[in-house]
């Protein structure tokens, strides 16, 4: 991979933070075989859950001692920062999740603790990014437009001491081109089943570029959420739809495999919710209105309903989380129901996300069941 005098200058520098965040790209460089370094506009951290990266994590967190030159936003942690105790987070977990928080915020990150990071100050259309969270990429390249990676957590932060990213994969224009026809055969209802259709043609489509062909207009939070789950049971990074992502004309389709898609079921725990969760990925702001849109005329909820966004959001949009929060429904952020341990305190929870569905079972060790927005705040209210 071709150095510049600058980048070789990195590699010898006394600082071991930028000597080592310098070899990580040149090393990942090497091994994807690009051509040189390219400049990121930003990036995005993940895997800053004191749950998952524990005292050895956070000890090298700290031994770090530099500063991001580009915007740099972090990932959901492991509990809301300032209701916690409401989650039933212990003291000694806060303390430990606030060390690992405000060491990337000396170095220079924002406190966004959000996966949806594209929802305020977004990419624009062709930016180059290196974020970490695999919604955040699969949405940044399909529905914006700009091109990352799916970078670990590690490499995000490199990139944002540096500034750069190697220039491989997603980066390069050819590489976005769709490799196969996803014929969606059937009418899609509601918001839970495009995330279903995304979980169940996730590994169909695995290490492909889909270009799926709808028969009706998906809205952008439909695609948000089939998108996490193609990310989350394909690793997808990018797809395409045609009439609606912004390269779906961009490459030729003729000649490609074509694979249909039939009907979404997918058989989930027949289980008791004990907890209704939303927010996987963090709710929009047409999200939450049509959250409350559906609760406004109901009572109190009957069970324990947690809901997910970013601290930006709710300080945007106070007076209809207030609403919201007058019907005991608890409207959290800065974590979410999958990286949090607190959802381990339940035994069935009920979703609309076929990421959180993924993970839920095997990260927080409970049932799930899966149903669309309306059908949760149904199953909330019923005695
Ligand atoms: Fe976001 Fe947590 Fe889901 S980080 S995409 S809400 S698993």
């Amino acid at each position: 991979m071709y150095l510049s005098r600058e980048e070789e200058k990195f590699l010898e520098s006394d600082n071991p933070t930028i000597k080592k965040s310098m070899e990580i790209l040149v090393a990942l460089g090497e091994i994807f075989e690009a051509d040189r370094l390219i400049e990121v506009k930003s990036v995005q951290i993940s895997g800053i859950s004191y749950q998952n990266i524990g005292d050895a994590g956070l000890e090298w967190l700290e031994s770090l001692d530099a500063k991001f030159v580009v915007k740099a936003m972090i990932n959901p942690a492991g509990m809301d920062i300032i209701r916690w105790k409401e989650m039933g987070i212990d003291e000694g977990f806060y303390r430990k999740q606030m060390r690992i928080i405000n060491t990337l915020v000396r170095l220079g990150a924002e406190k966004s603790l959000t996966c949806t990071p594209y929802y305020f100050d977004p990419p624009s259309f062709g930016d180059h990014l290196a974020w970490a969270e695999s919604n955040a990429v699969v949405y940044a390249n399909s529905l914006i437009g700009a091109r990352t990676n799916r970078e670990s957590g590690i490499s995000a932060l490199a990139s944002g001491i540096i500034g750069k990213t190697p220039n491989y994969g997603l980066h390069i224009q050819e590489n976005r081109e769709p490799t196969l026809i996803v014929d969606v055969e059937f009418e899609i209802k509601n918001e839970a089943e495009a995330s279903i259709l995304g979980y169940i043609s996730g590994e169909k489509v695995a290490g492909e570029v889909p270009y799926f062909r709808f028969k009706n207009t998906l809205p952008e939070s439909w695609l948000k959420l089939m998108g996490a789950s193609l990310a989350a049971k394909g690793n997808t990074a990018l797809f395409h739809v045609k009439e609606q992502t912004p390269e779906w004309n961009k490459f030729s389709i003729s000649g490609l495999e074509k694979i249909e898609v039939d009907i979404v079921e997918i058989k989930t725990d027949e289980c008791e919710p004990d907890l209704i969760a939303l927010g996987c990925p963090h709710l929009s702001e047409q999200e939450l209105e049509n959250l409350y849109e559906v609760v406004k005329d109901r009572g109190k909820v009957k069970r324990e309903f947690w809901v997910f966004l970013s601290r930006k959001l709710i300080e945007k949009r106070k007076s209809i989380v207030e609403k919201i929060e007058e019907h005991g429904i608890k409207v959290f952020s800065d974590t979410c129901m999958v990286v949090s341990p607190a959802t381990e305190s339940y035994e069935c929870v009920m979703v609309n996300s076929g990421k959180a569905l993924q993970y839920l079972p095997k990260l927080r060790r409970v049932q799930v069941k899966i149903g669309s927005m309306k059908e949760c705040v149904e199953e909330a209210f019923k005695v």
